[in-house]
């Protein structure tokens, strides 16, 4: 039994998807437990680059059988291009490599038009979302009207979604919004959803059988722990559960499952966060510009499903240290190493001042953290070219420096450090 949970340990935009489509060269399953298409993972295949938001990554591998868990939320129109667009790279998508589970709630056009039209009654408060419907879509699974996968089978779906339409629109008029054209929403949804009924699967027994086999899985989380809708800085987080343990909820696995789990933490070698909310190491002016690129690659750091610059800032050590506690880390998956060199010295947050008093692990919980300053360390940095480096010996000692202090910490190991976009270009410990 082998299930290994991969997760962003920050505010998500990790790197996440270039590390699964790493991993996944040795995994059975690849499965997405939350979230929607509001993710943005970016794999390489071949000489192509691919931004996926509801798919999972590992899917590039041919050998890999992709599941989209009873947790995800799913916009039928996103994931039709994105198969389209991976079908034309030469990915094999058919109903034996791409199951979904008929428990994963549906986003429809009211969904999105909500999340926008609350976002504009929010003012100066707004959270900041990728405007994809989100929100809405599992505030109705919490109410227990949601649609789901397996109601595209039913006969009676039709007029679901059109009371579900109506529904939304009194809300859109009571907000000022536009409202939807119902019938011919309903019309082109139809027409998306048919689409999709062949690749509904029961995703949860398979994935149990699998384990019970001996197949591995490799679950993709989503966002990242901060963003988690009990762990993350709430009210700016995403709507899902992002953490390790909802990948079992949300494939629908018993907790024995994780008995022999690893828990993979992707962290940037900096922070990174979209949206608003709390940054505490938040940087501005010519080191933040350094560490965000022009926007001209597509790693830089502008979002990938919304195109928005990323508020960049040093490494926030107490808040790994909160994600390895939250997420029961095991091992840590450091990227963008390589966007460090040249930059002089490097700042490390180690602890907060609180009211004038030191601490180094978050008080209560990530709520507490608008009120926190940064303590740095400064660590001498390294002006190396690393991108090239495949062994822990031919890093610049700085570099290494760095990275021991990281995972000192963080009191986790360093399994992998990437040092670059492409494949080869990650250095494993
Ligand atoms: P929502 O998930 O679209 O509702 O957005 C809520 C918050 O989560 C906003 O601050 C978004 O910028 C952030 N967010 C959602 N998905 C991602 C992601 O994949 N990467 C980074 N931030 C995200």
């Amino acid at each position: 039994m082998s299930l290994n949970i991969i997760i962003g340990a920050q505010w998500g935009d990790e790197g996440k998807g270039r590390i699964v489509d790493y991993l996944a060269a040795g995994a059975d399953f690849v499965a997405r437990y939350n979230g929607g298409d509001n993710a943005g993972h970016t794999v390489n295949v071949g000489s192509k680059i691919f931004k996926l938001h509801l798919v999972p990554s590992g899917i590039v591998h041919p050998h890999t059988t992709a599941v989209m868990g009873n947790g995800m939320v799913i916009h039928p129109r996103t994931l039709i291009e994105e198969m389209t667009a991976l079908r034309a790279a030469g990915v094999s998508i058919a109903p034996q490599r791409l199951r979904i589970s008929p428990a994963a709630h549906l986003i429809t056009p009211a969904h999105r038009a909500l999340d926008n039209a609350n976002e504009a009654a929010r003012g100066k408060g707004k959270i900041g979302t990728t405007g994809r419907g989100i929100g809405p879509a599992y505030m109705d699974k919490a109410a227990r009207r949601g649609l789901r996968m397996a109601d595209l089978l039913t006969p009676d779906f039709r007029e679901r979604l059109q009371a579900h339409l109506l529904e939304a629109n009194r809300t859109l008029g009571l907000l000022a919004a536009p409202e939807l054209e119902v019938e011919a929403e309903v019309e082109s949804y139809l027409n998306q959803t048919s689409r999709l009924a062949l690749y509904i699967h029961d995703t949860a027994t398979e994935l149990a059988l699998a384990l019970k086999q001996g197949q591995s899985v490799l679950a993709e989380g989503a966002q990242g722990t901060l963003l988690d809708i009990d762990h993350g800085t709430y009210p700016f987080v995403t709507s899902s559960s992002t953490v390790a343990p909802a990948a079992l909820t949300g494939l629908g696995l018993g907790i024995t499952a994780a008995r022999d789990a690893r828990v993979m933490g992707v962290t940037k070698a900096f922070q990174t966060r979209v949206g608003s909310g709390p940054l505490p190491t938040e940087i501005k002016g010519k080191s933040a510009e350094r560490l965000r690129g022009t926007g001209a690659n597509p790693w830089d750091e502008f979002g990938t499903t919304t195109g928005r610059p990323r508020r960049v800032g040093w490494l926030d050590g107490v808040l790994l240290r909160y994600a390895v506690r939250v997420n029961g880390m095991t091992d840590l998956l450091i990227t963008k190493l390589d966007i460090l060199s040249g930059m002089g010295k490097i700042k490390l947050c180690s602890g907060y001042t609180v009211n004038n008093t030191l601490v180094h692990d978050l008080p209560g919980g990530a709520d507490g953290l608008a009120a926190c300053a940064p303590v740095y360390e400064e660590l001498p940095g390294w002006t190396e070219d690393i991108t090239r480096v495949r062994r822990w010996k031919d890093l610049p000692k700085n570099a290494q420096n760095y990275l021991e202090k990281i995972s000192s910490l963080a009191e986790t190991p360093i399994k992998l450090v990437s040092l670059g976009p492409e494949r080869e270009q990650i250095l494993e410990l």
